[in-house]
């Protein structure tokens, strides 16, 4: 069996620096054409200039004969200046501005406090057409990290959207039922979903011992929210496409009294893709997915090749680890033998 869809993108990735960015590039420029790339760096990426630096860094690690493009990112921080990325965006330095609640995940202590602070930048972003990618967990300690979706959605981003109608939205990793519901009700907002979300549940991270492999923000759900999100994935609906939210850590700093939250599956991605989609009888909606949806909401073309899977009789062989200069990575498993792959 063979499927050949236009080459696809990654709208939320997390490529770090140095000796880890030049390990784990390969594992994305593979398969995608472009990808958003995170600004979650240490210190983070707050400006044009040091946006066009670090894309810059990232080219300077590509394969040999990659034509991968890095669609960069600003953090937006409590005391970024609205100018500043209206002009970042007129020079063409980035695509989207990131917003983090603070607390909110790894590396978002720079992250906003109050969204009134942001509110002249958002404006602004409103005006130019700039897109905002959110991560939607609200961090109050008295809210339960399993409910942190939802009460985002009810205090900060529903409010944010009735306030700033113009504003392109982009709910990165929907991990809830009523995440999927809301962007389905919400005018000019989009999600991206996970790989890993749309194949392990709570129980997969929790049951018969902690497995730090699984351990992302946002937290995987229940199985009922799961399914939400594969239906939401394999419907064609264009408002959601992927992200693959693929988030090295090295292993010590993932097997740790107290591990980093992350999840790495550029290696796997559309192989783990193909396979959920065939489940659902969907592979028809894969291209809209990974490929389609994504350009579409971000006003970009699709990328002009293609790409070509092919499913075999026997498993595909892939690494359980990315070696690399800053350590080892270990690969999403997926928990089940793949037999799809990227020709
Ligand atoms: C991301 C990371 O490691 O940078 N971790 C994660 O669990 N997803 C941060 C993020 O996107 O939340
Ligand atoms: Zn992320």
């Amino acid at each position: 069996m063979k499927l050949t869809i236009t080459r696809p993108d990654d709208w939320h990735l997390h490529l770090r620096d140095g000796d880890m960015l030049k390990g784990i590039l390969p594992e994305t420029t593979r398969d995608f054409g472009r990808a958003i790339i995170m600004p979650n760096l240490v210190p983070p990426v707050v400006t044009g200039v040091q946006a066009t630096a670090y894309r810059g860094r990232i080219q300077a690690a590509l394969p040999k004969g990659s034509r991968f493009t890095p669609l960069m990112t600003l953090y937006l921080t409590n005391t970024t200046n609205a100018d500043d990325v209206a002009a970042a965006h007129a020079f063409g330095q980035i695509t989207a501005v990131k917003l983090y609640p603070a607390g909110a995940t790894t590396n978002s202590d720079s992250g906003v406090t109050d969204i009134e602070k942001v509110m002249p930048v958002l404006e602004k972003m409103a005006e130019i057409g700039l897109p905002l990618c959110v991560h939607g967990e609200v961090t109050y300690p008295s809210v339960d990290i399993f409910d942190r979706e939802a009460v985002f959605i009810e205090r900060v981003l529903a409010p944010l959207r009735t306030r700033l109608p113009a504003l392109k939205i982009i709910m990165e990793h929907v991990t809830t039922e009523d995440g999927v519901d809301y962007v389905n009700s919400a005018k000019n907002t989009a999600a991206t979903l996970t790989t890993h979300h749309l194949i392990i549940n709570r129980n997969h991270l929790l049951v018969g011992g902690i497995k730090p492999h699984y351990y992302c923000l946002p937290i995987a759900k229940r199985e009922a929210h799961r399914l939400a999100l594969v239906n939401a994935a394999t419907s064609g609906n264009p408002k959601f496409f992927l992200g693959t939210d693929s988030a090295p850590h090295s292993d010590p700093a993932k097997e740790s009294a107290c591990g980093c939250a992350g999840v790495f599956s550029a290696t796997n991605t559309m192989s783990c893709l193909a396979h959920v989609f065939e489940n659902a009888g969907a592979l028809d909606k894969l291209e809209a997915f990974t490929s389609l949806n994504g350009p579409a909401f971000y006003g970009l073309p699709p990328n002009a090749d293609k790409i070509t899977l092919t499913k075999q009789t026997t498993p595909v062989p892939y690494p359980a680890k990315i070696e690399t200069g800053a350590g080892p990575v270990t690969v999403f498993d997926p928990g089940f033998p793949l037999y799809w792959h990227v020709a």
